[in-house]
């Protein structure tokens, strides 16, 4: 039993809110409401004082309120703070560190777990600065319940739709039992993409933002493991992890991972290493001319394919070696001669010309191909992927032991 701080922000979605506090209180939980003022608009604050017995917060400056659950208090007393609905105000008030009534205030103060179940209106979901306030939300450690598509309760149809009770009473329940079960394992995982450079200014690059491999490595800290993760250049804010390595280039990835991978359980790169990079990188500026400039590539080393040929020459199972392919044709003929041309375990395969999958966004449609077939995956969230793909390797582990 735990005390539960359920947020409730004004979306048509707040009735179903009343649903979320009965089954946490069904489960043994003690809920303590905090409704913003929109919420008030659409339902009842004595709602929920009828149904968890406690006093609602509804104003950051009630009298008497200082003296009993105020946000500091509540704000170390909660073992989750769960948002639901969480409007398109919410999620930008929490990203951008706004604090100006109770609810946005609890949630700077809290060091609790917290949970977020978006409901808006599909193209409010779907805008650049939602996305945006979203993603920076998960890299620090914020955890959603994504929401449902079907009809709108303004007439449109699509996503946006509050996740169902019973869903955010589970995804409550699985924070308050943290997974462990990757404590011991150490597990490198490389993202994002790498630059290299032709002369001071100009690089040659690729579109990885690095999300995918920053949600493989936050859910493997989430279980516990100890995490190596080496990032490529992008803006995005990496996840807390117990080590991260900064690099640019190919030859700075592949010198970083080699060195951090004889003792790894497991290596996961989901980078987009570029294959090819400038022969030589100019001193100064190249100054443009009439003539067709010609600059000559050279390959980068596969580090993949040396770490699986590294593997196979020492005859060990471990590190479990897992890639990823991203493609715009033949997607599994190619990711199945990747696996076996590299010696590799596991390799992800998307086809990144679909919309909703590869490279700048949150989600990815992948097919996970491995020793014994192809798993495919529907569209999802890169974090549920991580959470599959981390299951995956979870199962392959257990009749793994290390090699002397
Ligand atoms: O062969 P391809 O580049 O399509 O393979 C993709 C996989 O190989 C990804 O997991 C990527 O991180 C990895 N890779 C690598 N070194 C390279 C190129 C790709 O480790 N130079």
């Amino acid at each position: 039993m735990a005390l539960i701080a359920l947020g409730v922000s004004g979306g048509i979605g707040a009735y179903k809110a009343v649903e979320v506090a009965r089954g946490l209180q069904k489960r043994g939980h003690d809920v303590a409401a905090v409704l913003t003022s929109n919420a008030c608009r659409f339902v009842g604050p004595l709602t929920f004082e009828a149904i968890t017995r406690r006093p609602v917060i509804t104003d950051q400056f009630a009298p008497g309120l200082n003296a009993d659950i105020e946000h500091i208090a509540l704000a170390s007393s909660a073992a989750v703070l769960v948002v639901a609905p969480a409007t398109a105000n919410v999620i930008g008030k929490f990203a951008n560190g706004i604090a100006d009534d109770f609810l946005s205030s609890l949630y700077l103060a809290t060091r609790a777990p917290v949970l977020l179940a978006p409901s808006m209106n599909t193209n409010m979901l779907e805008h650049g600065a939602v996305q945006a306030n979203l993603a920076v939300l998960a890299t620090r450690g914020v955890r959603f319940v994504e929401p449902g598509e079907g009809f709108l309760a303004c007439g449109w149809q699509g996503k946006g739709r509050l996740a169902e009770p019973d869903a955010i009473v589970d995804a409550v329940e699985r924070l308050l039992q943290p997974d462990r079960s990757w404590q011991g394992r150490a597990i490198v995982v490389t993202a994002g993409p790498t630059y290299e450079d032709l002369d001071p200014v100009r690089f040659i690059g690729n579109r990885s933002s690095g999300r995918m491999g920053f949600a493989i490595a936050a859910e493997a800290a989430r279980r516990g493991a100890s995490v190596t993760l080496i990032a490529g250049p992008t803006s995005l804010e990496p996840p807390v992890v117990g080590d991260l390595v900064r690099v640019r280039t190919a030859a700075d990835m592949h010198a970083a991972v080699m060195a951090r991978s004889r003792e790894a359980d497991v290596v996961i790169m989901a980078a987009a290493v570029a294959d090819y990079a400038p022969a030589r990188r100019e001193a100064h500026k190249v100054e443009k001319q009439q003539a067709p400039l010609t600059v000559t590539l050279e390959r980068t080393p596969d580090i993949l394919a040396e770490l699986g040929a590294e593997r196979a020459a020492r005859g060990g199972a471990l590190p479990l070696l897992v890639g990823f392919a991203a493609e715009t044709r033949d997607l599994l003929e190619r990711a199945k001669a990747k696996r076996a041309r590299k010696r590799v375990d596991l390799i992800v395969a998307n086809d990144v010309s679909q919309p909703g999958a590869g490279f700048e966004v949150d989600t990815n449609i992948v097919t996970i191909v491995g020793p014994d077939g192809e798993e495919a995956q529907p569209k999802q969230a890169k974090a549920e992927v991580a959470r599959v793909l981390l299951d995956r390797i979870d199962r392959m582990l257990a009749g793994l032991t290390r090699q002397p």
